[in-house]
């Protein structure tokens, strides 16, 4: 968070004075804060102590000459990298939602190019309300995240969710953000199916033929999404990796023991096939080792193809929402990756370079151009860790712009 610019919108809300605590912990976390301050803000917390904790100037109002001489309503939405609303009212929210800029605070949210994290706090018959319910689906829908409210026992002393989430709350919020990171739950009742590692396919009782593939990636991925709250399903080929915690682990050798198992898992929201199956198994198996004669040819290996698991899945009447494939590539990456897509009828390709001098292959990182409809996005070189996380949140994004039907 180092270096990070948040702008604090302050509502009007009795746990508006939790907001100077988040400030002290946003800059003890080394990032700056800005602040607005709605109308009905200050009838709870005064710029004067939001002033001081900020150690900037406290804006309050749209028609300010002074403050649109010295920074525009527009620049001051623009400047910041990450606009948090703490407390987001109902009112506000309500605001929000129907694009209505008619302060400072909602003038800025209209006007932002920048993510917006909103931390509600209400009462709780206000919270459960269906207009709320509304607001808070459609600005969802529109990428905004949230964190929180809690539950508890609230200052009006009714009982249940309203609470504004603690600081701390917030801050981690913050910085998950920043991390790339899906909030905490962000995969809560959302299953999740995920193919890893190679295939081996028999010749004889002791050869098989196989691929370099890890299953680290799809390890991590199966483990970002537990921990993003998902109900996690990993078919695994023969690696040597342990069972991720929280995961229903089914191991298997064969790709068409991989496709019963994935089929059998089905139905479920996410399809993640980031097993690097063998394209093709020795058409009949042999029943004892074979074994060298001297003097004899080699044995011919006669090959049939075996099924295309993601192809198959993506294709049936039991598809996920989202199906993501992979595409390891050793050259025109994003080219394959494209038409990988759309022969296999996948939502998302991640495509990468595998050529041994990437290190791809077995190492820890990778460097991923994620193929949607909408074009391709290319991320920097991280962890396959990262990788995982990165895309779990970007899962989470796009689940919640599509809710269920
Ligand atoms: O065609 P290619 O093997 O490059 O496609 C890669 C993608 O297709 C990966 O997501 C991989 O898990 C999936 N795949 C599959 N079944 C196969 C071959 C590939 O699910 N038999």
């Amino acid at each position: 968070m180092q270096g990070k610019r948040i702008l604090l919108i302050v509502g009007g809300g009795i746990a508006a004075y939790k907001a100077l605590e988040l400030v002290r912990l946003i800059r003890g976390a080394g990032a700056s804060v800005r602040a607005i301050l709605t109308a009905a803000g200050e009838k709870f917390v005064t710029p004067l102590s939001l002033a001081s904790l900020t150690g900037d100037k406290v804006y309050t109002d749209l028609f300010s000459l002074t403050d649109e001489a010295e920074m525009g309503h527009i620049e001051l939405s623009r400047d910041a990298d990450l606009l948090v609303v703490a407390p987001a009212t109902a009112n506000l929210m309500a605001r929000m939602a129907a694009g209505i800029a008619d302060d400072l605070a909602t003038t800025a949210l209209l006007a932002t190019d920048k993510p917006v994290l909103c931390a509600p706090a209400m009462n709780v018959r206000m919270w459960q309300h269906p207009a709320t319910r509304r607001n808070v689906e459609t600005l969802q829908r529109d990428g905004i995240a949230f964190v929180g409210p809690d539950a508890g026992e609230m200052a009006c002393g009714e009982f249940g969710p309203g609470r504004l989430a603690e600081p701390a709350a917030i801050l981690a919020a913050i910085r998950e953000h920043f991390a790339g990171r899906a909030p905490t739950g962000a995969l809560s009742g959302v299953r999740v199916l995920v193919t890893a590692g190679p295939t081996h396919e028999p010749i004889d009782p002791v050869r098989y033929i196989a691929n370099r593939s890890s299953g680290k990636q799809g390890y991590a991925i199966a483990a970002a999404a537990a921990a993003a709250g998902a109900d996690v399903i990993l078919v695994s080929g023969p690696v040597g990796l342990p069972d991720p915690a929280g995961v229903t682990t089914i191991r298997v050798e064969t790709a068409r023991e991989m496709l019963a198992a994935v089929e059998g898992a089905l139905p479920a929201d996410v399809g993640i096939f980031a097993a690097a199956v063998a394209d093709w198994r020795v058409e009949t198996e042999g029943g004892q080792k074979i074994k060298k004669q001297k003097g004899a040819a080699p044995p011919a290996l006669a090959l049939a193809e075996n099924p295309d698991i993601l192809a198959t899945i993506a294709g049936g009447a039991k598809r996920p929402r989202l199906v993501i494939g992979f595409a390891a590539e050793t050259e025109k990456v994003i080219e394959h990756a494209t038409a990988k897509r759309q022969r296999k009828q996948a939502d998302w390709i991640l495509a990468n370079d595998v050529s041994p001098d990437t290190g791809v292959m077995g190492g820890d990182a990778n460097t991923i151009h994620l193929v949607g409809a909408g074009g391709v996005d290319s991320w920097p070189q991280m962890s396959k860790i990262e990788v995982a996380e990165r895309l779990v949140a970007r899962i989470a994004a796009a689940l919640a712009q599509s809710p269920r039907a």
